[in-house]
């Protein structure tokens, strides 16, 4: 395990859920990443895990911005943030049930309208234990803010100084025009993003994930955005498309 001796792993919203049918869980694929991770763990793998909001946070979203025309009031928050409680209780107990000594953090307490407070992640880390926390959303003078999980994994990793970001995506990796995954992107520059779908993101799709990607990169830790393939590889000390240099 040279490589990654320690990892914040980010797992998305479209890998661990069907994101275009509401409030469905993916569940072959939460059970088989919650094995990698109990198999990471238990070989002293230091761990975060963040998850994203797929067919439960962004589909209720959604709706309400709908409801609202287009925009999210505060009173909003509420039920975003219960859909992905609702969410979080299943991720935490799949990887609890895999084996995960995994303690879930409710986001929206953790988190400010400026910033958040990792010191909770950092003492259950400092336990032995495996943060988990997600996409979420609170509210902030009168309207309701969503906290991308691409963004929480950066910091988490940030404030524990682990040193690997995997992305985990339903896809191998970025895809090149013919929909092949590119071995490295390069910080800054401009992949062709395809199968973008039509599923409702209101954190920004992939586009905003290479973004906060790249972020990291500079920032000094190695990152991959890769399917679940590519997170056993890296997590075993190996590498995987697609690699985020900076
Ligand atoms: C979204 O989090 C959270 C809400 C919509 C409340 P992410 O932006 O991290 O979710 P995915 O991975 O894209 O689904």
């Amino acid at each position: 395990m040279a490589r990654c001796r320690s990892a914040a792993v980010k797992l998305g919203g479209s890998l661990i859920t069907v994101k275009d049918r509401p409030y469905t869980i993916r569940w072959e694929a939460l059970r088989e990443a919650s094995r990698i991770l109990a198999w990471y763990a238990s070989k002293g793998g230091g761990l975060v895990v963040v998850h994203g909001g797929g067919s439960f946070g962004h589909a209720e979203a959604e709706r309400l911005q709908a409801l609202h025309g287009g925009s999210l009031p505060g009173s909003a928050a509420p039920r975003i943030q219960a859909a992905m409680l609702r969410l979080a209780v299943e991720v935490a107990s799949a990887l609890v049930d895999a084996g995960v000594g995994a303690t879930l953090h409710t986001t929206h307490t953790l988190c400010g309208c400026g910033g958040c407070e990792y010191a909770p992640i950092s003492r259950d880390y400092s336990s032995g234990l495996v943060p988990v926390l997600y996409g979420d959303a609170l509210a902030c003078g009168g309207s309701t803010l969503i906290v991308s999980g691409d963004r929480l994994v950066v910091e988490a990793a940030e404030s524990l100084g682990v040193e690997c970001v995997v992305y985990v995506i339903d896809k191998p990796g970025i895809l090149d025009s013919n929909g092949k995954p590119l071995a490295v992107v390069r910080a800054g520059e401009e992949p062709p993003l395809l199968g973008g779908g039509a599923a409702p993101d209101v954190t920004g799709g992939l586009r905003a994930k290479l973004e906060w990607a790249y972020r990291a990169a500079l920032r000094g830790f190695e990152v991959y955005i890769t399917g679940l393939d590519g997170l056993l590889k890296v997590l075993s000390g190996g590498t995987a498309p697609t690699r985020i240099e900076a």
